[in-house]
């Protein structure tokens, strides 16, 4: 009998659909530089436009304001260095960043690493559903602020940022607004005109699209630099040889994610009920972190008291289910969460998180299983645990 496997960590990474695959593998043979003028090169140099094109209609933007990068770490550090080489160049008063305690790693390391070159960085706190206050915003922003960086949706708990609001206050005070949307595009509409914002962040991997490729939009006339120096590629913003399959790959995902956005929320808000509602019914004491309403359909963070995260992960991954405790790129640390932590969910609390999200193959059944599979492991680490069951 096939070892039945569940697979709940599609917000760590998403497998590819099998267009997407079956595209790439034809797509391995445009093997043109798609910077050479030959036959060979302007095949994959239009190819690379097509999937340009896919990009941009995902995000609402015109296709020459995308920027291709290797992923969503690259078009996050690519922004932070650009603005710390504005504030430089610019020798002007504006050298002060903003941004949010629950940013993924690579927007949270890239602002800190600006705090240590001595640039005034604020890392705003959240409320207790995740979301970052308005009031707060405004009072942290000044005519010394020169960049504010809010993510969209968050990767652990789901919680959707009114990122548009948070714009136009950006916007007012002079500062130029980036959003990390690499947990919203696909699964939520996005669209950068409608949320007013200067640059923004996404990632194939997380769209059903190859690992190692990613975007970065670009309003025009704001200013970037590049992160890696070279060749004239990307209008010279971002040097290297393209990634052909990645790319292409990129933009077949994101054309299905463009015509699906609606069905996935429909989808996922369904099924996230469904479990919601069944570890409700069949585990006590347990609570659910993240916003109620403005929470990405397919993430599901719930906290078990009296059990413990890895613990617990360890039982499903035996049982046949795959999830997670927070960011993949945070597992492997002993610290508890910095999203749970910044959203009042107590150490021991956080420590017995885990975080469940779907996407295109999980099924009805599945969710069941899960709901069928839990309540006997959280049951067993309770018995041997000391730790409180109503913390
Ligand atoms: C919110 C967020 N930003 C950025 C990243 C990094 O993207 P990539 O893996 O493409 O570098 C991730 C990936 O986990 C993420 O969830």
């Amino acid at each position: 009998m096939m070892e039945k496997r569940v697979y709940a960590d599609y917000n760590a990474t998403t497998p590819l659909k099998p267009e997407v695959k079956a595209s790439m593998i034809e797509d391995l043979d445009i093997y043109g530089n798609a910077s050479s003028m030959h036959a060979s090169g302007r095949l994959a140099r239009a190819r690379v436009e097509e999937a340009r094109r896919a990009v941009g209609t995902l995000l609402g933007s015109a296709p020459e304001d995308i920027i291709f990068t290797s992923g969503g770490s690259e078009s996050n550090n690519t922004v932070f260095a650009a603005m710390r080489r504005l504030a430089d160049e610019s020798g002007g008063g504006r050298r002060a960043f903003i941004t949010t305690a629950i940013e993924h790693p690579c927007v949270l390391n890239s602002a800190r690493y600006l705090e240590t070159l001595g640039f005034p960085v604020v890392f705003l706190p959240v409320d207790e559903y995740g979301k970052i206050r308005l009031e707060d915003l405004e009072k942290a922003l000044s005519d010394k602020t020169l960049f504010v960086s809010v993510m969209m949706a968050n990767n652990e708990v789901g919680t959707i940022e009114d990122i548009k609001e948070i714009s136009a206050l950006v916007k007012k005070a002079g500062a130029f607004m980036h959003t990390d949307a690499v947990q919203a595009a696909g699964k939520i509409p996005v669209n950068v005109a409608d949320l007013g914002v200067d640059y923004l962040t996404m990632s194939a991997h997380k769209i059903y699209g190859p690992k190692g490729a990613g975007a970065l939009y670009v309003r025009r006339g704001a200013p970037l630099f590049p992160l890696i120096h070279g060749g004239h590629q990307e209008d010279g913003l971002r040097a290297g040889t393209y990634n052909n399959a990645g790319i292409l790959g990129f933009g077949k995902a994101a054309a299905i994610a463009a015509a699906g956005v609606q069905e996935y929320g429909r989808t996922f808000s369904a099924l996230r009920a469904r479990l919601r509602d069944g570890l409700f019914g069949a585990i006590p004491g347990i609570k659910i972190n993240g916003h109620p309403v403005d929470v990405l359909p397919n993430t599901l963070n719930v906290s078990f008291p009296g059990a413990e995260g890895e613990a617990i992960l360890l039982l499903m991954d035996i049982n046949g289910i795959e999830a997670s405790t927070g960011s993949a790129c945070a597992s492997g640390s002993l610290e508890p969460s910095h999203v749970l932590m910044a959203l009042g969910v107590g150490p021991e609390l956080a420590h017995g998180s885990i975080r469940f999200s779907f996407g295109w193959g999980i099924t009805r059944e599945d969710i069941d299983y899960i709901v069928e599979t839990l309540p006997p492991i959280i049951a067993r680490l309770r018995s041997m645990s000391t730790m409180p069951v109503h913390a």
